[in-house]
């Protein structure tokens, strides 16, 4: 016997039988229980998530005699059994990609007059209907303003974008949604089952993630995955069938990237592209694998929701003990970010070899060493403002403290492991709580929050400000009487500074 897919052996004749799309399932039980059927609906959203498997079942079920409690079709009457005969004529099935002239509008306009031969309806369902040439928009767009009432069209698209508005606004719009990859673990599940096939868990993973959100493409990778495997499908199958990098070798990339490890990094991509790997899925398989990575850090229990071999999940928790939040975004952004070159790009192993460099590099420019050279140069500038002042005035040059304390924000803003306390400073009133005078430095501390906020970088404090910007002599903090505990607050900032110098007085 011929192979069937499993998308087509698996389609759903049923609503209950769909998974997802709960949303669109609920509104069409309404329509055919209520009876209130329109005469134009417009299914759109992703490849293989439903829309012309939803068209047909809603097509049987408005006309079904004693519709199901879901509003699925009963298959039992006299009216679903004509209907599901192949030589059925009220339920017509265009492909507007092969019949996309006027003449193929005209002729379902000539047609479309004829009452239906069995049910109550007559239902056109009009696949990729984005396809439709201008002059059989407007032909088509005469017939939905004036439908005989027997008529029922469903348009099907993946290019909304494409309808022109006069069709859209006669039309009852329906979202499709991408599937979840659990929603599509489930479905792989009872299909492998239902097929006598074993499985390992991770596979299904896989397969699911592959899928992307679409059904078909899903149900299309696991087809390919059975034939390839004799026995069970495993994980390392799929991943062959899928032509992804062994998961290994992605993470001895993804370890060089961590560590900032460029040559080991660039040796690496060097030998997975010698392996004859494909370049844009090595690309994926590293965003991906730092994203795990955020997950395995950041989420308890995070392989439930990654479902990985559980060797592999246990060396993305110890990357992600070794690797900052902010590292890991900067990471997955420029993989993210060629996406689209690798696209076009005639030379995609460089585009690639160059994001490892990025990678790598871009996120030292960001550390402290890099800021304080850049404070270092405003010192100068202002230091040639102050000589260029000198002349016409005795007066000490007056620094905007103002300005000095957004500057230190804004530093401590692209330095994103510390945007808990960058928020929290960023609360308080900025124009009383840092003063600078005669070299001395005070910093009013006025509540909890804010003294949190000093606790936490008072060593920046002292390198960035003190010593990098103003010449400090002196540094008086002052804490304000409402603070909760003063004493400990005092004790706290004097073991951090630990510097005598530092005068602390209690109240102004
Ligand atoms: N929501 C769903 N529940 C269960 N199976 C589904 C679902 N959506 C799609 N499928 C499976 O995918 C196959 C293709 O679905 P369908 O033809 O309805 O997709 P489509 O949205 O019309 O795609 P296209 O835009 O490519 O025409 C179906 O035969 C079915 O096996
Ligand atoms: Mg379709
Ligand atoms: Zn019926």
């Amino acid at each position: 016997m011929a192979h069937v897919s499993l998308y087509r052996k698996y389609r759903p004749t049923s609503f209950d039988t769909m998974i997802g799309q709960r949303h669109i399932v609920r509104t069409l039980k309404n329509t055919i229980l209520s009876g209130k059927i329109s005469h134009a609906y417009l299914f759109t959203g992703t490849r293989g998530t439903g829309k012309t498997t939803t068209a047909k079942i809603f097509a049987r079920a408005i006309n079904c005699l004693n519709p199901r409690e879901d509003g699925s079709p009963c298959e039992t009457c006299e009216v679903c059994k004509a209907l599901s005969a192949p030589n059925c004529l009220d339920i017509i099935e265009m492909d507007a990609a092969s019949n996309n002239g006027v003449d193929d509008i005209r002729d379902l306009r000539e047609k479309v007059k004829f009452p239906p031969s069995v049910g109550k309806y007559k239902v056109y369902i009009i696949d990729e209907v984005h396809m439709l040439s201008q002059s059989a928009f407007n032909a088509l767009l005469k017939t939905l303003e004036e439908p005989p009432q027997h008529a029922v069209f469903i348009l099907a698209t993946t290019e909304v974008d494409k309808i022109p508005q006069t069709i859209l606004s006669r039309c009852m719009r329906l979202d499709f949604k991408l599937l979840t990859t659990a929603e599509l673990v489930d479905l792989l599940k009872k299909i492998f089952e239902e097929e006598g096939r074993e499985y390992q868990k991770e596979a299904l993973q896989l397969i699911a993630e592959a899928g992307d959100g679409s059904v078909r493409d899903c149900l299309s990778i696991a087809d390919i995955c059975m034939s390839y495997c004799e026995g069970q499908v495993g994980y390392d199958d799929v991943l062959e069938v899928l032509g992804a990098s062994s998961p290994t070798m992605i993470l001895e990339l993804v370890e060089a990237l961590v560590k900032s490890d460029v040559r080991s990094a660039l040796e690496t991509v060097e030998k997975i592209i010698g392996m004859g790997k494909n370049v844009s899925l090595l690309a994926k398989d590293v965003a991906k694998t730092l994203r795990n990575v955020v997950f395995a850090k950041n989420c308890v229990n995070a392989n439930k929701i990654l479902g990985l071999p559980i060797e592999i999940y246990n060396r993305l928790v110890r990357l992600g003990d070794a690797c900052s939040n902010d590292k890991l975004v900067h990471m997955v952004d420029v993989f993210m970010d060629i996406e689209g070159q690798l696209k076009y790009s005639n030379s995609a192993q460089v585009v690639v070899e160059m994001a490892v460099v990025k990678a790598c590099d871009l996120f030292v420019s960001i550390d402290t060493d890099g800021i304080i050279k850049r404070l270092k140069d405003v010192e100068s500038k202002v230091r040639t403002l102050i000589s260029l002042d000198s002349n016409q005035s005795n007066e000490r040059f007056q620094l905007d403290v103002g300005e000095v304390w957004g500057r230190l924000l804004n530093i401590l803003n692209k330095n994103k492991s510390m945007i808990v306390a960058y928020n929290a400073a960023n609360d308080v009133d900025t124009k009383t709580q840092l003063s600078y005078k005669d070299n001395v430095l005070v910093i009013t501390v006025f509540s909890d929050k804010q003294f949190a906020v000093l606790d936490y970088f008072a060593s920046e404090f002292k390198s960035i400000i003190c010593k990098e910007y103003f010449e400090i002599t002196d540094v008086k903090i002052v804490l304000d009487n409402k603070i909760d505990e003063v004493e400990q607050g005092i004790a706290k900032i004097t073991e951090l500074v630990g510097d005598n110098k530092i005068t602390i007085k209690k109240g102004e």
